[in-house]
């Protein structure tokens, strides 16, 4: 079965590349004519900047009214009350058109010309969330061409698209939300339409059958993935899992097998990007718990391959992180599969109370993870710093990479849940500077029939030289489920047969450490996270208005400025501007190096400090029961001393004079030294989740 769908594939591959060239000469002959003409070879039409665009979650809503009322009757669709001019901040209420098109026109005259592509993760069209108007299926369809059509405007010089976008579906982009059933079907044709301009025309087929598909956004170097997340979402009712060769998610799966099989053969790199994220907490999730399993096995065998995985749908600015570990084999491969246990289903449009619930689950698990400060035999870390204790974390990270693990961005929405925000992702380009360019090859694309040569090169074989105990392990697992199986013999295939599991080959020992894993070419470096501050541009109320404490605890929730009216009736709303509201490269707190796994493994770490369930503080005095029992409450004149405290509080950047003395001082003021900083960095990590919208006084109340 497998095998037979993986020659479909190739066979599937082998033609959506053989048309093209078919149908391609005529236009291919006109350009070099014209460039014959002109002289030499035309130059590169642009360079590249080693930056691109992730934007997400518009949620544009056309019947939006300047001030009319947030409250869970009105929606920001009628009455009197305090929607503003370029949406209702902190507020349930959807985007008025008015912020869609001052984002782009931002974006077009700031952005445009420093980036080489954009990632857009869903949601344009409105929530279902008025009973006085109900979402019609055509109106969904509508108002995505109409975004389809501005995002083409915005990137588009008087020749056309000059750099690629990807997009992928929401789950509010279909009706009604959440459903879609098994491709191809209207939906999936219609899409193919609207993102004509999106998806390569090598790719249409694929996405009409599955709604994914990628583009290289930097020819032959990087490819972006859209994933069609609806086929992993729990939520979607049309779909049960990514276990039975039937599901549209199992053939998701194959045929992200085969595409990065394909990446790999030509030395290319891959970023995935989808709508909703594979959030998995120990007790909520998002997806399916078998397309989890499979999602997290997938990429640890292309740990050589994907550079990261970026997502929108969860509107609050955070990460999270797969621990390979937790893939069980047997359970995907057989009658276990449905006995997987999965948490309690994330609602689509959290309350904050909820989302910092569901940020505390994340932070108590972390809780577990090892520090990835890792030690030579003489107890010296990366830096070159003597610490003082024997490194036994190598093993329990999987490797000096900590490939252990996996890595998921969630970028926040424009949807002004809290304020509007836009995230620009930095890439290491060296060696790639003059490599040509998506526009370069889109204007002329003479050179089809190189390229399609590559492209007919076939899956190799399994490659046999585990790199990792991970691999040594998965593999073994696997070669004693295959003999159970080869004793059965072959019988017809029944509806209750165990499903099939052809697991991904490892990767080749010669291309790890991948770029997710360890600095080099196309390795993400770092982001700016900009965000529109709506109180400002509004201008309907002040500062201290603002200011008061509002936290909704669940339902619909109306925003900071709920029962307040507009200080002037007539909207005197200010220029449009976004604004930096922190950059990981000049971050104190968070202290990324880069986007790599191991950073953000560190911070991860860190941040789980400040959990009651964290074992992190232990190895500090583990003589002292009392002190291991201690409470991890803050206090109000604590949290203004970690709000103010510029001091670098961390110790990992301790001198060994520094190490030494506190030893003698005693443990105890090391611990709580250590302790001040992991709920200083909660506490950074809360704020920046809410995009900074929230007070210290709310805040405070959302951490503890
Ligand atoms: C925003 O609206 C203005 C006026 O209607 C229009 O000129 C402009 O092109 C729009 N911007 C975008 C990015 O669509
Ligand atoms: C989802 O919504 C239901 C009903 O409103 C609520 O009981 C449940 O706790 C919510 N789940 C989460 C994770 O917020
Ligand atoms: C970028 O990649 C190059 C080439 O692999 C590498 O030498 C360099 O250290 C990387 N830069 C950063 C800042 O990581
Ligand atoms: C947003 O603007 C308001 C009003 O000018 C101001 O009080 C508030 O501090 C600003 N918020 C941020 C995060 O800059």
């Amino acid at each position: 079965m497998a095998p037979l769908i993986r020659l479909a594939f190739r066979l599937f591959l082998t033609l959506a590349f053989v048309i093209p060239i078919l149908s391609a000469p005529t236009t291919g002959t006109q350009i070099i004519l014209q460039a014959g003409q002109d002289g030499p070879a035309p130059a590169s039409q642009r360079k590249l900047h080693g930056k691109f665009l992730h934007i997400t979650d518009l949620h544009p809503d056309k019947h939006y009214e300047t001030h009319s009322s947030t409250n869970s009757d009105k929606v920001c669709h009628r009455g009197y009350g305090p929607a503003g001019v370029y949406g209702a901040e902190t507020s349930d209420c959807d985007s008025p058109l008015t912020l869609v098109n001052s984002t782009l026109s931002w974006i077009k005259e700031n952005l445009k010309d420093s980036i080489d592509f954009v990632i857009w993760t869903g949601d344009s069209a409105r929530h279902d969330n008025d009973e006085k108007h109900p979402r019609k299926n055509k109106d969904i369809l509508a108002m995505n061409r109409r975004i389809a059509g501005a995002m083409v405007n915005t990137f588009s010089d008087d020749k056309g698209l000059e750099i690629p976008i990807v997009p992928t579906f929401g789950n509010n982009d279909v009706f009604p939300h959440n459903v879609l059933k098994p491709g191809p079907n209207d939906i999936l044709r219609t899409y193919s339409d609207i993102w004509s301009d999106f998806i390569p025309a090598t790719q249409r087929h694929s996405f009409e059958f599955g709604g994914w598909f990628y583009t290289e956004v930097v020819p032959d170097q990087l490819a972006v993935f859209s994933l069609n997340t609806m086929y992993f979402f729990d939520r979607n009712a049309a779909i049960d899992d990514c276990a039975s060769p039937s599901e549209p998610g199992y053939k998701h799966l194959e045929w992200l097998d085969v595409q990065l099989d394909y990446m790999r053969h030509r030395g290319m790199k891959a970023i995935l990007i989808g709508h909703v994220p594979p959030a998995r907490t120990s007790g909520k999730t998002l997806w399916d718990e078998t397309c989890w399993q499979k999602y997290t096995l997938w990429l640890n065998q292309y740990r050589d391959v994907v550079v990261g995985s970026m997502y929108g749908h969860m509107n609050i600015d955070h990460f999270m992180l797969q621990d390979t570990k937790e893939v069980n084999i047997a359970g995907l491969l057989g009658k276990g599969a449905k006995g997987i246990t999965a948490g309690e289903e994330i609602n689509a449009t959290m309350s904050i109370q909820s989302s910092s619930d569901y940020l505390k689950e994340l932070r108590d698990d972390w809780a577990k993870l090892p520090n990835p400060v890792i030690l030579d035999d003489k107890g010296v870390d990366e830096s070159g710093k003597k610490k003082h204790r024997k490194d036994k974390k190598k093993k329990k990270l999987g490797g000096k990479w900590a490939e252990r693990y996996q890595l998921s961005l969630v970028s926040p929405s424009i949807v002004p849940n809290y304020f509007p925000t836009l995230r620009v992702v930095e890439y290491n380009i060296t060696g790639i500077e003059d490599s040509p360019t998506w526009v370069d090859t889109m204007r002329a694309s003479n050179d089809d029939g190189e390229v399609a040569d590559q492209r007919l090169e076939l899956r190799s074989e399994p490659e046999t030289d585990f790199d990792t105990e991970l691999d040594t392990e998965l593999n073994a697992e696997l070669e004693i489920l295959k003999k159970k199986k080869g004793k059965k013999g072959k019988k017809p295939h029944k509806p209750h047969d165990p499903p099939e599991l052809s697991i991904p080959s490892p990767p080749p020992k010669k291309n790890l450490p991948g770029p997710a894993y360890a600095p080099q070419t196309l390795t993400l470096m770092g982001y700016t996270q900009y965000f529109a501050n709506l109180t400002y541009l509004n201008n309907d109320f002040t500062a201290d208005q603002a200011d008061e404490d509002n936290v909704t605890p669940a339902g619909w929730d109306a925003g900071q400025h709920k029962d307040e009216k507009p200080k002037h009736r007539k909207p005197q709303p200010r220029e449009f501007a976004f604004e930096v509201e922190y950059d990981t490269f000049t971050d104190k707190v968070y202290k990324l190096k880069d986007l790599t796994v191991k950073s953000y493994l560190h911070l991860a770490h860190r941040i789980g400090t400040a959990s009651k369930k964290s074992k992190a503080l232990d190895f500090v005095d583990t003589d002292d029961e009392d002190e291991d029992n201690e409470d991890i409450e803050v206090d109000d004149n604590e949290l203004e001393e970690i709000d103010t405290d510029e001091e670098d509080l961390d110790d990992d950047n301790e001198s060994d004079d520094e190490y030494d003395a506190d030893m003698k001082k005693g443990k105890k003021d090391k611990k709580k030294k250590k302790r001040k900083a992991a709920k200083k960095t909660w506490f950074h990590f809360l704020n920046h989740a809410f995009v900074s919208t929230r007070t210290k006084k709310e805040l405070k109340k959302l951490a503890y």
